[in-house]
């Protein structure tokens, strides 16, 4: 939540800051804002508009010469999306900006202890008490900003990226991290700071992970990192492996729907040397013969595919499987021994309940394997091993290629753990690695085929409910199909276990209500259980649009995708409903990329 950039070096500030914006908009959008470093000691340049980017940048005529600033876009959480509640927050004199991303838990008790001290503060934020905090803390540092953001780090807290600039140095950013994302991007003559690579990933490929605690120093020439202490820390650098046409739209209308396009390569991507064992690279640090449970931690569509991830899992490698919502896990003080393997998934690497819930299972010994899309973010890097999903930057606020790549990961994870445990012989896996790796020529079928989905989707425009049914492994294709709809329609919609209906939700049905229903295989017992979970339904006046690998006599609207083993039937069951959410969120108007109230990456609990 909230992007932030920095830029130190030759050019001119406000391009490099502004494309930051531009690219991590997708963290934040409910206002944002720049302050740039224009004449040594006089006030800083600032600009801070409510609203999208688009309305800060359509104030920008006059923009003075500078060669460092820093920007943010925000989501909020303390005070409303107001100009005056915008990053950057300034001290009283207008000459030492920042920007936070984060919430900072004990700003009620700074807040008093700095206005008794004289402070005048005009914003509801939890940020402006760092800094006046941190304004005080440069004074009493003989403005070495560095040392005073170490100082305040240690005062604060909750989680933060923090950036900080002083007019008396121009070209000196200082940045700090806890429980929030920052990446260095070392460039030629110039560097970066930013929340994630995409802000610039047009000028550098060079990047550095910052960890816990860690305050960072820049100018266009060097970059100094240490610890809470002042102790300096080695660079740990890598390589971002994709380039900036990655982050861009492509000729597509939408990120949302260049993503959906993307998938069969994000699955072929994600399983390229890997069906027939995962490398001993990736498991090292894990004994899948010592554990006697697992358990899945992740939010949102994440959690979706680690509800698949649990049939594979148990059916596979004979082990038993709890499924977590992160946000819940650690409240309830679960049962956890170093025997217990744990699988926090996560698109961003960053969510902080997933991130809060991992912490909480290594604390009481479990081991961690995580499934992740963002190199060097926090969820690996305190992991003990990982699986790195290949989707490339997933934009839009709506996860697509991300889920379909993360049910890859719990494939590929069953299958290596069934046969490391003997519980799949080589022949099983042979079958099953066939067929999973049919999945992104499968994909590719059902998308060439989505186009009717786009008139059907608008027939049901003005609905004001959708329902999504789906047994065994179709139940968590429904919960993700109807999350896809909330997110983007704004629209009622939830998922049910066609099962379950009867026990009470079926009251929800009336004339006209549109049933989506996820069929199993034609053949299988729970085809005809779910055959009668919709005639159930339809004798309700219930419309049925029947997505599976074959026509449903019953239904209204007959969605086909290929056949597949049944487990891995999400892959191409999801595809029709990421499609329909899409259309519906197009067809009623609503922003694809940023709907309302959202952010891409959630770094508050
Ligand atoms: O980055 P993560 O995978 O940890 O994010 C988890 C959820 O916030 C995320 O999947 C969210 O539910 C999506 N916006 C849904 O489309």
């Amino acid at each position: 939540m909230c992007g932030i950039v920095g830029y130190t070096g030759k050019e001119s500030a406000l391009s490099p800051v502004l494309e930051g914006l531009r690219r991590l908009e997708y963290r934040g959008y409910d206002s944002a804002g720049i302050a740039l470093t224009v004449t040594q000691g006089a006030p800083l340049w600032v600009a801070k508009r409510a609203g999208k980017l688009g309305n800060l940048e359509s104030t920008l005529d006059v923009v003075p010469e500078s060669h460092s600033g820093i920007g943010h876009t925000r989501w909020a959480t303390h005070g409303g999306p107001t100009d005056s509640n915008a990053h950057p927050h300034l001290d009283n004199e207008g000459k030492l900006a920042l920007i936070h991303n984060g919430i900072i838990e004990n700003y009620v008790e700074l807040r008093a202890k700095l206005e008794a001290r004289g402070h005048t503060f005009i914003s509801e934020t939890d940020t402006e008490s760092v800094v006046h905090l941190l304004s005080d803390a440069r004074k009493a540092h003989a403005g070495d900003l560095a040392a005073a953001m170490r100082e305040v780090c240690k005062e604060l807290r909750g989680s933060f990226t923090l950036l900080a600039i002083h007019s008396d140095e121009p070209g000196r950013i200082v940045g700090a991290r806890r429980n929030s994302p920052l990446v260095v991007g070392v460039g030629d003559g110039e560097n970066f700071l930013a929340s994630d690579v995409s802000a610039f990933i047009s000028h550098t490929k060079r990047a550095l992970e910052l960890g816990q605690n860690e305050v960072v120093d820049m100018n266009a020439s060097a970059i100094i990192i240490t610890d809470l202490d002042g102790n300096v820390l080695p660079h740990k650098e890598y390589e971002i492996s994709w380039d900036a046409a990655a982050a861009e739209r492509g000729g597509y209308d939408h990120f949302m729907l260049k993503e959906i396009y993307e998938q069969p390569k994000a699955v072929a991507d994600t399983l390229i040397g890997r069906t027939e064992g995962l490398d001993p690279e990736i498991t090292a640090g894990i004994d899948f013969n010592a554990i006697d449970k697992v358990v899945i931690i992740a939010c949102g569509t994440a959690f979706h595919a680690g509800l698949v991830g649990k049939y594979a899992i148990e059916k596979w490698a004979d082990i038993s499987v709890d499924v977590e919502l992160a946000s819940e896990y650690r409240y309830r003080e679960p049962n956890v021994t170093s025997k217990t393997l744990v699988i926090p998934i996560s698109q961003s690497g960053e969510t902080m309940d997933t991130l809060m819930a991992l912490r909480y299972a290594k604390e009481h010994g479990a081991k961690i394997f995580s499934v992740c899309n963002t190199n060097g973010s926090t969820i690996p890097r305190e992991s003990d091993a990982v699986l790195y999903t290949h989707a490339g930057p997933e934009i839009a606020v709506a996860s697509t290629k991300a889920f379909l790549t993360q049910l890859i990961a719990m494939y590929l994870i069953a299958l290596h753990m069934g046969t490391e445990r003997k519980k799949l012989s080589a022949s099983e896996h042979a079958l099953l690695a066939d067929e999973i790796s049919s999945l992104p020529s499968k994909v590719e079928q059902v998308l060439e085929t989505v186009e009717p989905l786009r008139e059907l989707t608008r027939k049901f425009k003005d609905a004001t409910s959708m329902l999504f049914l789906g047994r065994h492994v179709g139940f968590p294709a429904a919960l993700e199909g109807a999350l896809k709809l909330k997110e983007l329609a704004y629209m009622h919609a939830e998922g049910f276990a066609g099962g379950e209906l009867k026990h009470g939700p079926i009251a929800l049905i009336d004339q006209g209500t549109p049933v989506i229903a996820i069929m199993p295989s034609v053949g299988s017992l729970l085809h005809e259980k779910m055959a009668s979970n919709v005639q159930e339904v339809k004798a309700r006046g219930a419309i049925i649009i029947a997505i599976g690998d074959a026509d449903l006599a019953s239904a209204d609207y007959k969605v086909r995708i290929p056949s597949t083993h049944e487990f891995l039937s999400p892959v191409l069951s999801v595809v029709p409903l990421q499609v329909i959410a899409y259309e519906m969120a197009i067809a009623r108007g609503n922003d694809v990329d940023q709907p309302r109230n959202l952010a891409k990456s959630v770094t508050v609990e």
